[in-house]
């Protein structure tokens, strides 16, 4: 489950060459058991056919305004009133004029007009046609409407030239799209989130690592911003991109997590640790890659700084930043959790149990425990990591203050 499933989406396709990249989308949005309504303008049918788009969403097109089947549902105001969100991709300069001027002349643009769910827009046009004055302006218009832009990706286009009017890559529009299903209860909320392992270096060449992939913290960065949320993600090496609309700052060992963490400490209403931090650095790394050789090598290891312990300290008895931590262990989870909820001064931890088959390191699922400040316990089952990210900030509102 995902914060996609079950909803329903109007796909509007409007006459923009990146209307085949949209087929797509239809794959990855009924991947995730959202159900897509096409509408198609009459220029998009020249661009991608109705036989690709119905068999891709599995239900029939939508074009003509004027067709008679279904006529007695008016199919408009029908589509309007049963879809979660109305998606216009790619959007040409075109539609985007009719939309800001409230015209109604086909159905994706009445459809547009008579809905009252949130519509994400998608612009997808020759640079010069997105940056010229009166697209600004009827973008301008629509967010007034409240309409959602997605701004459009900058970089070589099909008609030759180079600039912004790229159709963004689904990735970024996914996070468009939940942040548009997904109530903004975080919103402006400064939250910084740490995420990865570290590498302690013992020489140019080797280095003490860890299990964690960055998985769990990077989905917390990615559902907190779903949610309006300002993030800061401080990552330790990590082979995944930068969350969409995140301020990520890659770091390399705990010694530089703990400067980053703390520089932007002061200014976060909640800091999340989920960070697998190294407790221990190589006392003497060595300048010069450590030759073979030796019968044996003793490795001397000081204790790095604990970060989250300091954090709970400078916060002492204030009610923020809210502190949240994770405890990964592998026997005695819910005991050796709770001691360290209590060590370390926090709000809410998170308690993995990773003894396990089925550990909670780099894989896209985990099964975790919560417990607050007052021992409060919430188990939640096996769920895909941006669930259990969003299940996370859930426990977290009440702790809030009210608006
Ligand atoms: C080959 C070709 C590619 C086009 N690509 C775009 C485009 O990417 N973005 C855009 O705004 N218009 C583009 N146009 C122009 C639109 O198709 C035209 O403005 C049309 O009237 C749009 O109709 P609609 O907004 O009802 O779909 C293109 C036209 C052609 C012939």
């Amino acid at each position: 489950m995902t914060g996609l499933t079950g909803k329903r989406i109007i796909l509007g396709i409007t006459g923009g060459i990146a209307a085949y990249k949209t087929a797509e989308w239809i794959r990855a949005l009924r991947h995730e058991e959202a159900e897509v309504q096409v509408v198609q303008t009459e220029a998009a049918a020249r661009f991608i056919t109705p036989l690709t788009l119905a068999a891709l969403s599995g239900r029939r097109v939508y074009g003509d305004i004027f067709s008679p089947e279904d006529a007695e549902l008016i199919p408009h105001i029908n589509l309007a009133r049963h879809c979660d969100l109305l998606l216009i991709a790619p959007a040409t300069a075109n539609t985007i004029a009719k939309l800001a001027h409230g015209e109604a002349d086909n159905l994706l643009t009445a459809t547009a007009l008579a809905t009252r769910a949130p519509v994400l827009i998608c612009p997808a046009m020759n640079s010069n046609m997105y940056l010229h004055p009166a697209t600004q302006a009827n973008l301008a218009s629509l967010r007034e409407y409240g309409c959602l832009i997605a701004p459009p990706a900058a970089g070589a286009m099909a008609c030759g030239a180079e600039g912004p009017g790229r159709l963004p890559e689904w990735r970024k529009v996914r996070e468009y799209i939940i942040a548009a299903l997904t109530p903004q209860d975080l919103q402006g909320i400064n939250i910084l989130i740490s995420a990865g392992p570290t590498y302690e270096d013992i020489d140019p060449v080797r280095f003490i690592g860890n299990r964690s992939s960055g998985k769990m913290g990077y989905a917390l960065a990615g559902a907190a911003r779903q949610r309006g949320a300002e993030v800061t993600l401080i990552s330790g090496p990590s082979a995944l991109p930068d969350p969409p609309a995140v301020t990520t700052v890659r770091v390399r060992s705990a010694r530089e997590m703990a400067k980053f963490v703390q520089q932007k400490a002061p200014q976060a209403r909640i800091i999340i640790k989920a960070a697998a931090v190294a407790d221990y650095t190589p006392s003497a790394p060595s300048p010069h890659k450590i030759k073979k050789g030796a019968a044996s090598l003793e490795l001397k290891l000081t204790a790095n700084e604990d970060i989250l312990k300091s954090l709970g300290e400078l916060k002492g008895e204030k009610p923020f930043p809210l502190l949240v931590g994770f405890a990964a262990e592998s026997r005695d989870h819910l005991v050796q959790g709770l001691k360290k909820l209590k060590a370390k001064n926090l709000d809410l931890i998170v308690i993995n149990d990773i003894g396990g088959s089925q550990s909670a390191f780099a894989n896209d699922s985990n099964q975790v425990v919560i417990v607050n400040r007052q021992g409060k316990k919430t188990e939640l089952p096996r769920l895909g990591k941006e669930e259990t990210a969003h299940r996370i900030l859930d426990q977290l509102l009440p702790l809030l203050p009210g608006p």
